[in-house]
Parts: structure tokens; C-alpha cells; sequence
């Protein structure tokens, strides 16, 4: 067994049956050929930034090692082709000291590249989906390579056809980037509407994310987390108009549909949750929609954590709040949702998915 604790960043210890880098697409394919060989169940992970491990995992890991970016440009546009293992912070660093615009509120978000257009990352107005060109996805089943282009990703709110059709057995080796060189800042969101569009730079807008990411989000080499543990609730404008009766000031988002985004932050903070500890996993106290590994958490305590958060705020406000962060079992992902209602972590445990 060897030692995941270092690789995912809510460092819950746990261990997986082995753990091997790719570097190349024949390193990835050896990997899962080995995996096979060895009929043991293969998880692929980035930098775990968005990860549960419930248990030990029974399996072989696969990191996404696949480096190097390419730039290219023609009089509109900069090209960006960045294989999949590269640090999204560091591209995105790397794209503002370059005169490359368009990245910069999605700064300082944990990951690998290959792993943001999964759940379409998002922040400060601005989602992966807004500056993707093309997905490149390896089909280890068949070692054929294909190209989707932004549509063809389904992306939506923390969404896309990478957690359905294009899940188990199929690896991001690239992604595509294409930022226009005609650049308007997007400044709608917390307290970058506050700069001056006319006078605004990327860079500024850059500090501006880190900055407010790191007064409120814990850093993960202090407090283990995975960011925002529950996605932004969306409800129909009837329950919305129910719950706004009770409270003025309720924060939110009418969506294009109708329904209302709901902010699952301030739900759970309106539950006086803010610090609420079961073992050693704790409801942050600056942002109460982060879980956190205060003190040697293990999976089963967060998960009890999340159960109790969930059902506080169901009763109170009638919303169930859905996980973000994938939960990983002992042979694989499991439906997070139903771990969290039975509560008992790996006893009990739902099949794999
Ligand atoms: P991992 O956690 O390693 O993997 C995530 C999923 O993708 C897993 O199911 C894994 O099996 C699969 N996977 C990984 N790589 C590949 C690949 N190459 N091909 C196919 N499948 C793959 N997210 C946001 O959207 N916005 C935020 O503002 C944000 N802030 C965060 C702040 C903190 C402090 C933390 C810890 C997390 C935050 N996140 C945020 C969540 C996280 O950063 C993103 O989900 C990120 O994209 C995960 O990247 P990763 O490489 O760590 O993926
Ligand atoms: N709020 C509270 N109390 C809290 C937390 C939030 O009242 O403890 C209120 C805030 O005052 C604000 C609202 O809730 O009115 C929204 O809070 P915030 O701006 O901090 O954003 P969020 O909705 O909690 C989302 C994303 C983050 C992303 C930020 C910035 C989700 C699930 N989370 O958080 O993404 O960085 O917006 O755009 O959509 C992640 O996905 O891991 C993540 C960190």
C-alpha cells in the first residue's frame, strides 16, 4: 500500500493499493494496462483538490503528469494548447505576465488544467467554460484520441459530459484555450464591481481574486479542504419567494429558466454552523461552505459532518444540499449523496458508480 495522504488536499489518511506518475500518453496507457493485468480498479487524479478518500482505495492511482503548454496567436486571438498535468494557478500566472488576458479571475483555483473543464471551474463571474476552445480526451479502452469542441462538453453550473458519458476509462490529456486579444475585464462579482472598467487591469484583477480567495478560503497545506464541500443550491422561484418571506436578505442569483441560485454558504452560516466540529472535521469559520480537516480528520468524520450540515439545512430552509467533492470508496467513486443519508461512511458504504 502507499501513502495518499500527500496527494489530495483534504489529507485524510488513507492509503491506495499503488500510485504511479504518467508523464507520457504511453506512460498513461501502461498504467491502465497494468491496472487490468491486475483486474484492480483505476482512479485517475490530478492535484485531489476535489476529492473525498472514504477509505483506503483498492487500487491503482494514475496522476495526470502531462506537461507543457504551447501558445500560438493570430490577430484576434491567443491560442493556448497546455497538456493536462500542468498547474492551473501557474498558467494562469503565467498568462497575465505573458500579456495573455482572460484567466485572471479564475486565479489561485487549486487543480490540475486537465481536471477544469470536469466540473467546469468557476469563480469571480467567470467559468472554464467561458474560455475554452477544445477538451482532448484519451479513450484507454481503445487508446483512440478525440477532440471535443465547447459545446460538445455540456458544460453547465459545476457540470459536464465528464462526469457522465466521458467518465470511467476515458483521461483529459489537453485542453484548449482561446483568449481574445480584444480584452474586457469582468468585474461583476463581490468587490471587483468596486475597480473601474476603463481603467482596470488584468493584473490588478488577478491580486484582486487572490487577495479575497486568501482572507476567506483555508489553505489547504494549514487545513485540509476541498474547497466549497456543497454546490450553490438552484430552487424554483416559488421556494425562493417561500424562504425570502423569512429572509430580506437572502443572497441570490435568478437564473435564465426562472429557478433562483441560492447562496449554500450563508444557508449554512444562517444554521449558526460556522466552527460546528464532529471529530476532527469542522465547518470553516470564515467561509461556512468549506468543510475542514481540523486535527486528523478520517473520511467517516467528515461525512458525518456533511450529514449534519445537510440535514440542518433541510430543515430549516427545505433544500438538500448536493456535494460537490467526488467521494472515493474502497474500489472506486461512490454516490455521494447517498453516503452522506446513510452516514456511516464505508460500513454500509453505496456500490461504486
Ligand atoms: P482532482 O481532485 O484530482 O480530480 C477531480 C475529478 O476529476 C476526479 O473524479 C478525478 O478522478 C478526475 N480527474 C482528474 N484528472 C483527470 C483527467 N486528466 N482526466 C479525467 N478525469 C480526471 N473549484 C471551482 O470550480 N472554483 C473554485 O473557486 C474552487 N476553489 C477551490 C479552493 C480550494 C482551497 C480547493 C481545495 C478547491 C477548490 N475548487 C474550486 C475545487 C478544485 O480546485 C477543482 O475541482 C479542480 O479543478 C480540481 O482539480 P484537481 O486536479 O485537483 O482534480
Ligand atoms: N456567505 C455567508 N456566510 C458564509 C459564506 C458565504 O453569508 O459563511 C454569503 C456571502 O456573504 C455571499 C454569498 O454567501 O453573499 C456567496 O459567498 P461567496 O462569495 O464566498 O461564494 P460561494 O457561493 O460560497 C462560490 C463558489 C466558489 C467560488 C466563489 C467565488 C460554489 C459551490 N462555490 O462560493 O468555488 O470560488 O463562489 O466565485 O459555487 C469551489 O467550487 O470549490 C469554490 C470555492
Amino acid at each position: 500500500m502507499q501513502n495518499l495522504q500527500p496527494f489530495h488536499t483534504f489529507h485524510i489518511h488513507a492509503n491506495a493499493r499503488e500510485i504511479i506518475e504518467a508523464h507520457s500518453i504511453e506512460q498513461l496507457q501502461q498504467a491502465w494496462a497494468h491496472s487490468k493485468a491486475e483486474n484492480l480498479p483505476a482512479l485517475f487524479l490530478g492535484q485531489g483538490s476535489n476529492m473525498l478518500f472514504l477509505d483506503d482505495f483498492n487500487g491503482v492511482v494514475i496522476l495526470n503528469r502531462l506537461m507543457g503548454i504551447t501558445h500560438q496567436q493570430d490577430s484576434d486571438f491567443h491560442y493556448l494548447h497546455v497538456n493536462g498535468g500542468e498547474n492551473w494557478h501557474e498558467l494562469v500566472e503565467w498568462s497575465i505576465n505573458n500579456g495573455i488576458y482572460g484567466l485572471e479571475n479564475l486565479a489561485l483555483i487549486p487543480g490540475c488544467a486537465g481536471s477544469a473543464p470536469i466540473q467546469n471551474i468557476g469563480a469571480y463571474g467567470v467559468e472554464f467554460k467561458d474560455v475554452c476552445d477544445y477538451v482532448d480526451v484519451l479513450n484507454l479502452n481503445t487508446n483512440e484520441t478525440f477532440r471535443l469542441d465547447t459545446k460538445q462538453c455540456e458544460f453547465g453550473y459545476r457540470e459536464s459530459i465528464f462526469k457522465h458519458r466521458y467518465q470511467q476509462g476515458y483521461m483529459i490529456t489537453a485542453i484548449g484555450l482561446k483568449l481574445t486579444k480584444n480584452w474586457q475585464p469582468i468585474l461583476k462579482y463581490g468587490s471587483l464591481v468596486e475597480f473601474d472598467p476603463k481603467t482596470v487591469t488584468a493584473k490588478q484583477i488577478f491580486d484582486e481574486v487572490c487577495h479575497i480567495r486568501q482572507s476567506k478560503l483555508p489553505n489547504p497545506n494549514e487545513f485540509g479542504n476541498a474547497g466549497s464541500f456543497f454546490k450553490n443550491p438552484v430552487v424554483s422561484s416559488e421556494h425562493f419567494e417561500e424562504i425570502k418571506k423569512h429572509h430580506e436578505n437572502l443572497p441570490h442569483f435568478p437564473q435564465a429558466d426562472g429557478a433562483v441560485k441560492l447562496a449554500a454558504g450563508w444557508l449554512i452560516d444562517q444554521c449558526n454552523l460556522k466552527g460546528f466540529q464532529i471529530g476532527g472535521a469542522a465547518v470553516h469559520e470564515k467561509q461556512a461552505l468549506v468543510l475542514i480537516n481540523k486535527s486528523g480528520a478520517t473520511g467517516q468524520d467528515v461525512v458525518k459532518l456533511a450529514h449534519h450540515v445537510r440535514q440542518t439545512v433541510a430543515e430549516k430552509f427545505g433544500v438538500y444540499l448536493q456535494p460537490e467533492v467526488r467521494f472515493i470508496g474502497t474500489t472506486g467513486e461512490v454516490n455521494s449523496e447517498q453516503t452522506i443519508d446513510r452516514k456511516s461512511g464505508s460500513a454500509g458504504m453505496p456500490r461504486p458508480i
